[in-house]
């Protein structure tokens, strides 16, 4: 099957499903992609533009990319969960974001295991604990399986970053990721 026909299959289950009015957020980038780098759930700007990474995580994320000669046009980009999850604020009755709940990873985790069948990555890239834990058959912490290959029990080449949002809140960690991401480059050149 083509990602064409599984987005199609997507559409159809949640239209069936308490999601029928999320709009959804469906992987982008080279079907032919060596990496596959996998986020929680689109936000905001993400769910406006149908496109995943595009709001200030993406920003973040493209010059992480760059930082190690990355092109993000060269990798397919996709998220656990396609749709935004939103709670509404007691303060102005807008739309928040928040994140997936286990019924929306449960849900959506089967497709992302189609879709990553599809593309066969040589890497699957995850960000955050979320995408970690929907590619592996067991629990498993970011603190330890980050900035090295971990073999996941569903996928042998899984190399786990934190999430680039989370870099925006913990300045501290960003020495941490950048040394991840030199790791990524070193295992990429092989
Ligand atoms: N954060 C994610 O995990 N995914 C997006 O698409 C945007 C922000």
């Amino acid at each position: 099957m083509e990602i064409a026909g599984l987005n199609d299959e997507i559409l159809e289950n949640m239209l069936k499903s308490e999601y029928a009015e999320k709009r959804p957020v469906f992987g982008f980038g080279p079907v032919k992609a060596k990496i596959a780098l996998i986020g929680e759930a689109p936000g905001a700007d993400e769910e406006k533009q149908g496109r995943p990474f595009v709001g200030k995580a993406g920003k973040n994320l493209t010059e992480l990319l760059d930082t190690i000669g990355l092109k993000r046009e060269e990798i397919y980009i996709t998220n656990t969960v396609k749709i935004r999850p939103t709670k509404i604020s007691p303060k102005t009755g807008k739309d928040l974001n928040r994140a997936p709940n286990t019924n929306e990873i449960a849900f959506f985790k089967p497709f992302l295991m189609r879709e990553l069948e599809i593309i066969s990555p040589k890497f699957v890239v995850t960000l955050g604990n979320v995408a970690l834990n929907a590619v592996s058959d067991k629990k498993v912490s970011i603190g330890e399986c980050h900035g090295k290959i971990t073999n996941t029990g569903l996928y042998i080449n899984v190399f786990a970053l934190y999430h680039p949002a989370a870099i925006i809140y913990n300045q501290s960690l960003k020495e941490i990721y950048l040394d991840d991401m030199n790791s990524l480059a070193a295992i990429l050149k092989g």
